[in-house]
C-alpha cells in the first residue's frame, strides 16, 4: 500500500444515460434521460462514491446519435435542479465562449454557486460543431483561432464581473443599514474587440472566489487559454506515453505564466467498463455493441474528423491522407489527433475503432482490481492528476464503480475516504488568489 498524500480526482461524466452510444436500449426507463429521479440518483450515488463533481457536457445542437439520447438538458438547469439532493458533490457545466452572453453567463454561474455554497465549476468550450452555428442565426462557424481569441476576452470578461464585488462587499447590517459598501462593488468597463460591458455583476463574490474554471480543448491554442486561466483541465488521452507528455508540457505552460504548476490539475478521460472477470466485462460491452447503431456510429466518426460518411469504409483503415488535408476548423484539434493516433499506432479498421469508442476516451475493461491498478499507475507516474469518468450506462456502471473500485483506490490511500473540504475549488486543491492571476492583458 502507498503512503503517498497526494490524492486522485474524480468526476463523473454525464452525457445522456451514459456514454455507450447503445446504452439506453439496456435500460428499464429508456426514456431516463428527461426524468429527473434519474438525475438526483446519479447525484446521490457519485456523493456516496466521495467524487469531486459531476461533469455535465454540452452540445448546443442535435448531434451524437439521434437514434439514442445522447443529446443533453440544460447543464445548470439539471444541476440546480438536483443541488438540493447533495451536500459536497461538485457540479461542473458545459457553457460556449462562442455562443454565449458573458454578463449572463457570469451572473447564472454566480448564482449557482451561491445557492451550492460554492460547488459550482464552468467547463468553457469554443464549440466546434458547425451545426450550432446555424442556431445562433450564423451560416459558418467562425474559425479556431477566431473562437480562441474571442474565448480569452470572454473569459477575461466573466471572471472581471465575478471579482467586481469585493470579498468583503456584502455587510448586510441591519443596525446601520448599510448592505454593501460602495467602496468595494466596482464596475469593470470593459471594452474589448468583442464586448462591451460596463458591470458590476447583480449578486456578491462567490463563496470559494469564483466558480472553479475548467478549459477541455487540447490544440496549442486551448493549451494556452488552460495555461493562463483554468483551474483544471479535461483531456483525451489513450496513451500512457503521450499522456505524460501532455502532463509535463502543460503543466511547464503553467509555470511559464508565473503559476504554480499545481495550481492546474489535468484530468484525462476514461472509460472504464468493469466485470468481475475479465470475461464479464468484454461479455458486458459485446451485448450493447450487438444493439449499436454502426451507420449512425460512422456520422458522427465523419464528424470528429472533419470529414464526409462516405469517405469512411467500415472494415478499412481511416482515410489519413484525407483527414490531413481536411478542414480543422470544424473539429476539435484535440480529439482529432488523439483518433488518428489510437488509430494508426493500432492498425485498425474503422469498425474496430468505432468499438473501442472511436478512439476519444481510453475504454478500458477489466475487473475492478485491474481498473484501479491502471488509474494507480497514470496517477503516480505523472500522466493525470486524477480522471474524468465516463460510463457505459446509468446508473448501473457508476454503482459498479462505486461499490467495487473507489473500496479499492481508498485503501491504496489514493482516493478520499470522505470530504473535508465544502467548495469545489478546495477539494481540487486550487484554491483561488486575487491578483495572482493576471487578467488584464
Ligand atoms: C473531455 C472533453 C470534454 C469536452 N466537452 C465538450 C462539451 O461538452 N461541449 C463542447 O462543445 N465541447 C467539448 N469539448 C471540446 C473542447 O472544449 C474544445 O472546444 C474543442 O475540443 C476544440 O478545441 P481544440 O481544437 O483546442 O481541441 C470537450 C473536450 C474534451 C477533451
Amino acid at each position: 500500500m502507498s503512503n503517498n498524500k497526494r490524492k486522485m480526482h474524480l468526476n463523473c461524466h454525464i452525457v445522456g444515460v451514459g456514454q455507450h452510444p447503445a446504452g439506453w436500449r439496456t435500460q428499464n426507463d429508456t426514456r431516463a434521460f428527461i426524468n429527473p429521479h434519474f438525475y438526483q440518483e446519479i447525484a446521490k450515488l457519485a456523493e456516496l462514491g466521495k467524487f469531486d463533481a459531476l461533469f455535465f457536457s454540452d452540445s448546443l445542437s442535435l448531434h451524437g446519435h439521434p437514434h439514442g439520447p445522447s443529446q443533453m438538458l440544460d447543464p445548470l438547469i439539471v444541476s440546480s435542479s438536483i443541488l438540493s439532493v447533495t451536500k459536497y458533490l461538485g457540479f461542473i457545466c458545459t457553457a460556449s465562449t462562442t455562443f454565449s452572453d458573458p454578463f449572463i453567463l457570469a451572473r447564472q454561474f454566480l448564482t449557482l454557486d451561491h445557492l451550492s455554497q460554492g460547488r459550482i465549476g464552468w467547463n468553457a468550450v469554443t464549440t466546434y460543431n458547425p451545426a450550432a452555428a446555424k442556431n445562433f442565426g450564423k451560416i459558418l462557424l467562425p474559425s479556431s483561432l477566431e473562437r480562441y481569441t474571442r474565448a480569452k476576452e470572454f473569459i477575461q470578461v466573466v471572471m472581471k464581473l465575478w471579482e467586481s464585488w469585493g470579498k468583503e462587499a456584502l455587510i448586510a447590517d441591519a443596525r446601520s443599514g448599510m448592505f454593501a459598501d460602495p467602496a468595494q462593488v466596482n464596475s469593470i468597463d470593459h471594452h474589448g474587440q468583442y464586448y462591451t460591458v460596463t458591470g458590476p455583476l447583480t449578486l456578491p463574490r462567490s463563496p470559494q472566489g469564483m466558480p472553479l474554471l475548467v478549459q477541455s480543448g487540447s490544440s496549442e491554442a486551448g493549451q494556452a487559454l488552460a495555461a493562463k486561466f483554468a483551474d483544471i483541465v479535461f483531456t483525451s488521452q489513450t496513451s500512457f506515453e503521450r499522456a505524460k507528455h501532455f502532463y509535463r508540457c502543460l503543466r511547464a505552460k503553467v509555470k511559464a505564466q508565473k503559476r504554480s504548476e499545481n495550481s492546474l490539475k489535468i484530468l484525462p478521460g476514461l472509460f472504464p467498463i468493469i466485470g468481475s472477470t475479465l470475461a464479464e466485462a468484454q461479455e458486458r460491452k459485446a451485448k450493447m455493441d450487438e444493439l449499436r447503431n454502426v451507420d449512425e456510429d460512422i456520422i458522427m466518426l465523419a464528424r470528429q474528423l472533419g470529414i464526409e460518411p462516405d469517405d469512411l469504409k467500415l472494415h478499412q483503415p481511416l482515410p489519413y491522407q484525407l483527414i490531413e488535408k481536411s478542414s480543422k476548423d470544424i473539429v476539435s484539434k484535440g480529439f482529432l489527433s488523439e483518433i488518428v493516433n489510437f488509430a494508426r499506432t493500432r492498425n485498425l479498421t474503422v469498425y474496430q475503432l468505432i468499438l473501442q469508442n472511436m478512439g476519444m476516451h481510453r475504454m478500458l475493461l477489466g475487473t475492478p482490481e485491474m481498473i484501479a491498478d491502471d488509474m494507480e499507475k497514470w496517477f503516480l507516474e505523472s500522466a493525470a492528476d486524477g480522471f474524468n469518468l465516463n460510463f457505459d450506462s446509468f446508473p448501473d456502471a457508476l454503482q459498479v464503480m462505486v461499490d467495487h473500485v473507489i473500496p479499492i483506490l481508498q485503501k491504496r490511500n489514493l482516493f478520499r475516504s470522505d470530504y473535508t473540504e465544502q467548495t469545489i475549488r478546495e477539494r481540487f486543491g486550487v484554491a483561488y488568489c486575487q491578483g495572482k492571476r493576471e487578467i488584464s492583458d
